[in-house]
């Protein structure tokens, strides 16, 4: 074991709020959801009973109707906004009202196949299944996935979401303190306006309840993703292959994989040769690719001519794969989603390298990677053209894809 491993291992136990795992201290407080099942690949490597309770913690906290919340406010905390009493009344324990990138079968079949574990597998089987329905009912109008809030997507600010950012209003959204500014520099998170029309976007989920069929037909923001697009067919086809494990029938997830596979080509951009975000209401197209393009591998999407756009896309960078084309104009190196790499997809994309058995791209992602945490630390992103750390310190899922991915030996 290497120092970095000590010190990667010492950042997990250290975020472990007590079956939880908090992704940073100050900035993010509670339990976020795809933090945490990567939280659970990162303790796989060392105490597998960690890892599963970490999936089931985040599991407990599931809506009646599937939904798998974006945050789980176990504990107070005053430290972060927007908090419990702005997403409203909700479930016990308290919660955020939008979902997260559905990652977690697809992470939950890896630590099986490496630590065992079925019985606990077979417990959370049924709660992911209702997950992915709930997707497929309230997220996928017209087969791919789309996002109701940029929250939902992981990737808050990217430049995917600016054409239906444009038609928010964030204008009456009254006086708030952000926190987040108060942990980190501002010039590495989203600005003010954004902000103004996040809170707008929950204000008015929370006025209607939460109820999904009002969000989806009026809310003020629905865009198709492509990373959650391609994220969910993976795991979806991993939810079948962890049905055979179980004994289970894998028709199902099978059929909900193959379902919103058949829908690609909508949010096949022409113009950027690229499967891209796209606004569901107005049928605009984001102007610049972006890592979540990258993601088509795990979902088994090769595309020649989209794959020519990312290994250019990736030769403007130094370390890892930007989250924004440095070649757009909306490029901004240490902005959050903007531009910086992000050692947790560089290792999503990784595991899509992997199974299409692009060995040599996933060995320089890795390489790159290592690099960034080597030389910076645990950070939850960097500049992909220095390596200057950004956002959060001693960061869980930078730790977790440490022990998990990048510390490994070539293969
Ligand atoms: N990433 C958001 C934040 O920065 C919430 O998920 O608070």
């Amino acid at each position: 074991m290497t120092d970095l491993d000590a010190t990667a291992r010492e950042i997990l136990r250290g975020n472990d709020r007590g079956g939880y795992t908090i992704p940073t201290a100050g900035l993010y407080p509670f339990q976020w959801n795809w933090d945490s099942a990567f939280a659970a690949w990162g303790f796989s490597t060392f105490d597998p009973d960690r890892a599963w309770t970490e999936l089931e913690t985040l599991f407990s906290a599931q809506w009646d109707t599937g939904m798998v919340p974006h945050i789980v406010f176990h504990k107070e905390d005053d430290g972060y906004f927007p908090g419990p009493s702005v997403w409203g009344p909700g479930t016990t324990p308290a919660s955020s009202g939008i979902s997260q990138p559905p990652v977690a079968a697809i992470l939950a079949r890896k630590i099986h196949d490496s630590v065992g574990g079925t019985e606990r597998l077979r417990a959370l089987y049924p709660r992911m299944l209702a997950w992915h329905r709930w997707w497929r009912d309230w997220r996928c109008p017209e087969g791919v996935a789309c996002v109701t809030h940029p929250w939902e997507s992981g990737r808050d600010n990217c430049p995917d979401w600016d054409p239906g950012m444009a038609n928010v209003d964030g204008s009456q959204v009254g006086t708030y303190t952000r926190r987040d500014t108060g942990h980190v520099d501002a010039s590495m998170r989203p600005g003010k306006e954004d902000y103004d029309r996040y809170i707008a976007m929950v204000q008015f989920g929370r006025a209607c309840g939460w109820d999904q069929k009002t969000i989806l037909e009026d809310g003020p923001f629905l865009m198709a993703d492509p990373a959650i697009t391609f994220i969910l067919i993976r795991a979806n086809r991993d939810l079948a292959a962890i049905a055979e494990t179980l004994g289970e029938d894998p028709t199902e997830p099978l059929a909900m994989a193959a379902e919103i596979e058949a829908a690609l080509p909508s949010i096949w951009n022409d113009e950027l040769q690229a499967y891209c975000a796209r606004d569901a209401r107005t049928g605009e197209f984001a102007s610049a690719i972006s890592s979540g393009a990258a993601l088509g591998l795990l979902a088994g999407v090769e595309n020649a001519a989209m794959e020519e756009k990312l290994a250019a896309m990736w030769d403007r960078v130094r370390y890892g794969i930007p989250s924004n084309d440095p070649a757009a104009d909306s490029f901004d190196p240490r902005r959050y989603w903007r531009g910086p790499t992000w050692p947790v997809v560089n290792a999503l994309i990784a595991i899509g390298l992997t199974s299409a058995g692009r060995s040599a791209e996933e060995r320089r992602l890795r390489k790159e990677t290592a690099e960034l945490i080597r030389s910076g630390g645990f950070f939850e992103y960097f500049d992909p053209l220095d390596a200057t750390p950004c956002g959060g310190d001693r960061f869980t899922w930078t730790a977790a894809i440490w022990l998990a991915w990048a510390n490994r030996e070539d293969a």
